[in-house]
């Protein structure tokens, strides 16, 4: 504000005037100062005014400077914040980093584990399938002796169950005699007789099915000077006729067996021969006995 004073002063002096107080009329100086104080007060008003912008200025330069503080002071602070922000962010990172390295350790872990479980999952799947195997070759062995069972236990029950044995007399001792003809020789004392092959009444067997039987019989006398003999018959032909002679009145025995192949139907039976005899009594010196060996 001074400083544009002494320029006007100075503008004035050197050179408007000096001019005006030397070259002009009273009249016209004075009209020239009056136009000079109009242009001086001209001036202070825009002086004034000027004053009154520089005031505006420097009142908005301090705001501004204000506003720039503040604006300076939140700078700081958000850089602060950033500041705090990166190195908590960075700490961060590095837990994370952290966290990451031990949960890939742990994932290699669990891979290998896995990797394990899976080598012994296939492990057993081959044991298993051994197994499998070797149960199924079992099963098969099973069923071909289950099916041999089955074929053993058709056969034996297909096969009827026939043993017999029986005693010539029945409670009853004494002579058998056949005085003047062959004497069919029913054995009356039933000891045995599964299947009812052997009828007790008639002396006969006869065979329910077609195979192979075994027979023995043994009878007994007491000699005194005489001949005793049995005779074995199948079907009415004679098979075997055994005989015996002795004098001292005492016990003798003739004894023997045969195997037979009959058809279903053939019997068998035994024969004493004209004019022999035979003693029995409670004991069973005579008996027939006879079984199927197997059927055919
Ligand atoms: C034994 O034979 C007799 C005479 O033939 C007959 O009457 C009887 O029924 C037979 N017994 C059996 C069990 O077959």
């Amino acid at each position: 504000m001074r400083a544009a004073i002494s320029l006007l002063v100075l503008l004035l002096s050197t050179c408007g005037v000096q001019s005006y107080v030397t070259d002009t009329s009273t009249q016209d100086v004075s009209t020239e100062l009056k136009e000079l104080r109009d242009m001086v007060v001209d001036l202070r008003a825009t002086l004034r005014h000027t004053r009154d912008d520089v005031k505006v200025l420097e009142a908005e330069n301090v705001a501004v400077k204000e506003r720039l503080v503040a604006s300076e002071t939140k700078v700081q602070i958000l850089d602060k914040a950033l500041q705090d922000n990166k190195a908590e962010m960075k700490t961060e990172v590095d837990n994370l980093k952290m966290k990451n390295a031990a949960q890939e350790a742990e994932l290699i872990a669990v891979k290998t584990r896995l990797e394990a479980s899976e080598a012994e999952v296939m492990n057993l799947k081959k044991e298993n399938a051994a197994q499998e195997a070797e149960l199924t070759a079992v099963k098969t062995r099973l069923a071909a002796t289950e099916t041999g069972v089955e074929n053993v236990k058709k056969e034996i029950g297909a096969a009827p169950k026939v043993a017999f044995s029986a005693a010539l007399r029945d409670f009853q001792e004494g002579f058998t005699d056949s005085v003047s003809n062959d004497m069919n020789l029913a054995f009356k004392r039933v000891i045995t007789n599964v299947g009812e092959a052997y009828n007790s009444t008639t002396g006969f067997f006869t065979a329910p099915v077609r195979g192979v039987y075994y027979f023995r019989f043994t009878v007994m006398d007491r000699l005194s000077a005489h001949w005793m003999g049995i005779k074995m018959f199948k079907k009415g032909v004679r098979l075997m006729q055994l005989v015996e002679y002795d004098t001292d009145g005492k016990a003798s025995y003739l004894s023997s067996g045969l195997t037979l192949q009959l058809e279903k139907g053939d019997v068998v039976n035994m024969v004493l021969p004209k004019g022999y005899r035979l003693f029995d009594s409670w004991n069973n010196h005579c008996t027939f006995s006879g079984f199927l060996l197997f059927p055919l």
